[in-house]
């Protein structure tokens, strides 16, 4: 019996919504097909996105989507995407699969989806291979609403009131496909480019997010702080940034390998977990340098890309980077959204890669078919983290489990939060896949009269297709029994179990 103490009276901090964000690359089949499919296809849609897509993921509370790159982002002129559609440029997305890029989905097109998904926008802008003066003008146009040319071009362009946009950031791994860039180059760059993202409604700031490190580059982090890292000055009030971004991937084989998303054993479960679980490491030790300059946690740590990468679907364009999902990306995803509420003091952003049809995805979608993936169900069950505070919980006798000493997991993986109606939050992952586990789950106070449970559990390989879209699904979970404060009940092995008790 393991047994999950809970001092619901403990508050520890902040779970900013933003944690649950998604991320929408011009590639593949995310942004065409995936949501976009324009106003005259017979997919049923609004504007051009599809009704179905947009009411899944508004189902889920998506909180902010991230948008147009990756590294796309840094290869991408926004003046392309913007104006009649017949007359926008055309061109080879070079990046993703050497397609034609018609720029039919543009800045317009990005606003309209977020206003219809109710969520939060984070624009990423083109620092590799963009100007300073362009990437100004991106903001003066989306966000200015006095007299300007890049104002009165959206204007005639049909939208007369500016956006709002959340978070923008200045481009999109520098150290990589962004620039091949040195820290100490980039971060100079970084502090140019970052001053022309003008502030122009001082009630609507927008939030700046510095590219920061591939995985553990520990000297990025280090290196690009050094030099930009300024705290808040009365001429530019919230310093030069308000996060610093941190990319991490789960190749189970290595980069170059991969490994099949749905054929693997007992041996690959566990190596994937104990690669999800790395993130911990990650976070504490990026986080530990932004503690050196950042004490007082100002500046925001924003995972603005991770989830698992794996080989592409077999006779899918490899460019395309389409990717099924199955219980073991819902238990990767379980271990890392617990990883991040419990580090909400310092992780104030994620965004999981990448919303559909491309590597971990929430949604598949074939023609006019969609499929909720598993991954889908853990955001479905965590939803009640967003916003609300994370309370102090541990699992008394959580033993380790694995093959072979190197790919070490702990059995059970928890995170716990009140919300503002003071309901209590509780996700539990069962991490192994094999072993059912009993639980107690005892309160510091809290005596449970209103409880709702769910469950996502199915065979460690098990996903949804086309055919058989429901095989994975969340389900209501009615068997647990409640004792004064406690709550006593079975998680299957390999799965996700999420309560909501007051
Ligand atoms: O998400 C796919 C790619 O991974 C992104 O474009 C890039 O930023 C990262 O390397």
């Amino acid at each position: 019996m393991a047994k999950l103490f809970i001092n619901e009276k403990n508050k520890k901090g902040r779970i900013k919504a933003e944690i649950y964000g998604h991320f929408a690359e011009h590639l593949g089949r995310c942004i065409y097909e995936g949501l976009y499919v324009g106003e005259d296809s017979e997919i049923p849609n609004v504007n051009g996105m599809r009704k179905d897509v947009v009411d899944a993921l508004k189902e889920m509370q998506i909180p902010l989507l991230r948008w147009p790159g990756g590294c796309f982002a840094d290869e991408y002129h926004w003046k392309d995407g913007i104006g009649p559609k017949e007359t926008r440029k055309k061109m080879i997305n070079t990046h993703w699969g050497g397609v034609v890029e018609d720029n039919s989905f543009g800045t317009h097109e990005f606003f309209e989806l977020c206003e219809q998904l109710g969520c939060k926008t984070y624009v990423n802008g083109n620092v590799g291979s963009g100007t300073v003066q362009e990437m100004s003008e991106w903001v003066e146009y989306m966000t200015f609403d006095g007299v300007s040319p890049m104002a009165d071009l959206r204007k005639q362009n049909g939208r007369e009131k500016a956006w709002k946009v959340d978070y923008f950031g200045v481009g999109n791994e520098n150290w990589g496909c962004g620039g091949s860039m040195t820290p100490e180059y980039y971060a100079n760059l970084y502090r140019r480019f970052q001053t022309y993202v003008r502030q122009y409604n001082a009630d609507k700031p927008i939030k700046k997010i510095c590219g920061g490190a591939n995985v553990a580059d520990y000297f990025w982090t280090e290196d690009v702080l050094k030099t930009c890292f300024a705290p808040p000055h009365p001429d530019f009030a919230h310093g030069y940034m308000d996060g610093l971004s941190l990319h991490y991937y789960v190749h189970p084989e290595g980069w170059e390998i991969k490994g099949s998303a749905t054929e693997f054993d007992d041996k690959v479960w566990y190596k994937t977990l104990a690669k999800a679980k790395y993130m911990e490491e990650l976070v504490e030790r990026h986080g530990a340098i932004m503690d050196q300059y950042d004490p007082d946690k100002k500046i925001g740590m924003i995972v603005d890309e991770w989830g698992c990468w794996f080989s592409v679907e077999p006779g899918t364009n490899p460019g395309f980077l389409y990717q099924q999902s199955t219980m073991r990306d819902a238990l990767v995803a379980g271990v890392t959204l617990d990883i991040f509420n419990k580090h909400c003091d310092r992780v104030q952003m994620a965004c999981i890669a990448q919303m559909i049809n491309v590597l971990q995805s929430v949604v598949l979608t074939e023609g006019e078919k969609m499929v909720l993936t598993p991954t889908y169900h853990v955001f479905h069950m965590y939803k009640h983290h967003q916003d609300a505070d994370l309370v102090e919980s541990f699992v008394e006798g959580n033993k380790t489990i694995g093959v072979g000493e190197e790919y070490q997991v702990p059995l059970l993986s928890e995170s716990v939060s009140v919300d503002k109606e003071g309901y209590v939050n509780i996700t539990i992952n069962n991490l192994s896949v094999s072993e059912n586990v009993p639980v107690e789950v005892a309160f510091a106070e809290l005596t449970p009269s209103e409880i709702e449970a769910s469950v996502l559990t199915q065979e460690m390989r098990a996903h949804n297709t086309f055919e058989d879209p429901e095989k994975v699904k969340e389900e209501e979970l009615t068997d647990f029994v409640v004792e004064d404060r406690k709550i006593k009940f079975t998680a299957p092995a390999c799965s996700v179990v999420s309560f909501r008790v007051r």
